[in-house]
């Protein structure tokens, strides 16, 4: 990343799993009986973390309540990270290279109107409209540990559904080997980015198969409300065995092609930033270990997390490696 190693935030209050599911029962109630969003909202987080939400200037938007389905693939025991460490502690290098800075400046960006075209080697290309994507499949609570390449960690409660059911609709050719993923770009709204190096807009990519894993998630939400903007709206990938990099932010194309396609940080440092990006405690990044990792939203003294092979999903991708020589392969 552009940053070395990231600096320590202050501690926030951290969300048990046990108060997450006491809001998640309190907020399906609620759906069905109070009035307004914003009225479900205040009850379900408390008003100091509505304020949060609404605070102007902080560029997060209202909330807006998302109807959802528990999931099975959901990670459990495990402590969520806060609402407010979830929004302010980010990499969205559109809107600043500092951790608050999307927080601050993505407000500027426009989720609606919003499409997301699709495009390659697939039967006839189409464009999706974001409200179809939102009503495509019932949409899923999904808690995921999500790691980051810079060392640190969080645990998020994400909305959304597995992208295989998106890309069953999309009709890839046999011939379609990969899939890429284009983010917003506009350097008029998001003008941090031209202080960068970076080679915009924003791509990622992956193998057919990872993208048809169950746990790949197209993710429209967090704690049960739209994406605010600083986490990605209005839709976004979250691939949690992976260095959290590989989760394009704001997706405009989904496009499937026939060779591995070309990816931000690999373009930017093919020697620190690999294609496949597997959370890996046995391969180092060449400028810091990746044994453990911080959690965001802990004291600072507090004890690091070992960092899991596969961020602890090995169970249910590690067979997309079979015989792959990781350390080669990063
Ligand atoms: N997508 C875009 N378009 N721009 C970015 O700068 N940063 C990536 C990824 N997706 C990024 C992006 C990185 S480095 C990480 S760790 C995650 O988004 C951060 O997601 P979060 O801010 O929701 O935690």
């Amino acid at each position: 990343m552009l940053i070395g190693k990231p600096s320590d935030i202050p501690s926030s209050e951290i969300t048990s799993q046990d108060q997450y599911d006491r809001y998640m029962n309190r907020r399906r109630f609620l759906r069905g009986a109070a009035s307004s969003v914003v009225t479900a909202a205040a009850a379900a987080v408390g008003a100091e973390r509505l304020a949060e939400i609404v605070s102007p200037g902080t560029g997060v938007r209202a909330a807006t309540s998302l109807q959802t389905v528990k999931s099975p693939l959901s990670t459990t025991g495990e402590q969520l990270t806060s609402l407010q460490d979830l929004t302010h502690y980010n990499n969205f290098y559109e809107f600043g290279v500092d951790k608050d800075q999307p927080a601050q400046n993505a407000g500027a960006l426009p989720t609606r109107p919003w499409t997301v075209r699709i495009e390659g080697k697939v039967k006839t290309p189409k464009t999706f409209d974001i409200d179809a994507l939102l009503k495509l499949r019932p949409l899923e609570d999904r808690v995921y540990r999500h790691r980051c390449v810079e060392a640190w960690g969080m645990v998020i409660p994400w909305v959304g559904y597995s992208l295989s059911e998106f890309i069953n609709q999309c009709d890839p050719l046999p011939s379609a080997k990969y899939v890429q993923f284009l983010s917003y770009y506009n350097s008029k709204i998001e003008k941090w980015a031209s202080g960068t190096t970076i080679n915009w807009p924003y791509s990622e990519g992956l193998r057919m198969d990872e993208a048809m894993n169950p746990l790949t998630l197209l993710t429209f939400g967090l704690y049960g409300q739209v994406l605010p903007n600083q986490n990605g709206a209005p839709v976004r990938l979250v691939v949690p065995w992976k260095y959290g990099f590989k989760s394009a932010k704001s997706i405009v194309a989904v496009r499937f092609v026939d060779k591995m396609p070309p990816t931000t940080w690999n373009e930017q440092n093919s020697q620190e930033y690999g294609f496949y990006s597997n959370v890996n405690p046995n391969v180092d990044h060449p400028r810091w270990s990746q044994k453990s990792e911080r959690r965001i939203g802990q004291p600072f003294y507090a004890q690091r997390h070992t960092t899991l092979m596969f961020n602890g999903y090995g169970n249910q991708v590690a067979s997309l490696y079979n015989g792959m020589d990781l350390r080669k392969y990063y």
